[in-house]
């Protein structure tokens, strides 16, 4: 879109669904809710900013901590978003992929993402990440542990390690990097998101809680995001 900056990859911290939930005086389950419209709307209008991969933050590692009725309302919520959105995403070339332990996922859900993930990957200009079941820290052990059997099984040797040949291991080596990550709600940490691959990225909080995120919000971090002097610790 003219004078906007390109970005490449976009990362989305989606928090405060809680928050919106409360303040509304509705159950958090409501919040969710509304966030997964927010989503929606989104994959929408994204491609025409130029942003070929969008990750969202949707279920983190620590998140299994929350109570039974939430953590069963989000897989619910999940379940549902899978099918109701596989048509959208087809329709609009958008790939799904997952970064996270899949596996860890209740199975009809783990099921429903290799069936749509395999559905999209066919014909696709956008990809849509869902960070799900996903944390920084399990990433990198989980990297850790392939590299370690690799060097077992004699394909490496670890004086091979260098970072270009750890990102091999990561769950998504083949994405570039998120050159922008947003975090909606106000707090001013990662929770575990994307350790290795936030590395260089620019941040951006807002208050705005997910629910109320939109466009035009979307746009005026885009602007600001061009502004930014990215030095990557090096100067000119
Ligand atoms: C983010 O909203 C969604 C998930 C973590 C699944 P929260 O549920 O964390 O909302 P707050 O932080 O309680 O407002
Ligand atoms: C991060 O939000 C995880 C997701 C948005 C899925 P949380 O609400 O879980 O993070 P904390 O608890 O505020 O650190
Ligand atoms: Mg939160």
């Amino acid at each position: 879109m003219s004078g906007l900056p390109q970005v490449q990859h976009v990362a989305i911290i989606m928090d405060g669904n809680g928050r919106w939930a409360k303040k509304h005086d509705l159950p958090r389950v409501e919040g969710h809710k509304k966030g997964a419209e927010t989503v929606e709307n989104l994959i929408n209008y994204i491609g025409k900013y130029g942003v070929k991969y969008l990750t969202l933050y949707a279920f983190s590692t620590e998140n299994w901590k929350r109570s039974e009725e939430e953590v069963s309302a989000l897989m619910s919520l999940l379940a549902f978003f899978l099918e109701d959105k596989r048509q959208q995403m087809l329709d609009n070339k958008i790939r799904l992929r997952v970064t996270g332990r899949i596996d860890g996922l209740p199975k009809e859900i783990a099921d429903s993402i290799y069936k749509v993930m395999e559905e999209t990957a066919k014909d696709y200009e956008y990809t849509l990440i869902l960070a799900l079941n996903y944390g920084g820290r399990a990433e990198i052990v989980d990297a850790a542990k392939k590299f370690a059997e690799a060097c077992i099984s004699g394909k490496i040797s670890p004086d091979s390690l260098d970072e270009a040949a750890f990102r091999q291991y990561l769950y998504l080596p083949d994405v570039p990097d998120p050159e922008l990550m947003i975090r909606t709600s106000g707090e001013l940490r990662l929770s575990n998101f994307l350790l290795w691959e936030l590395s260089y990225s620019e941040i951006f909080v807002t208050d705005t809680l997910w629910p109320d995120f939109n466009e035009e919000e979307f746009r005026r971090i885009l602007e600001n995001f061009g502004k930014r002097d990215r030095r990557f610790g090096g100067r000119k």
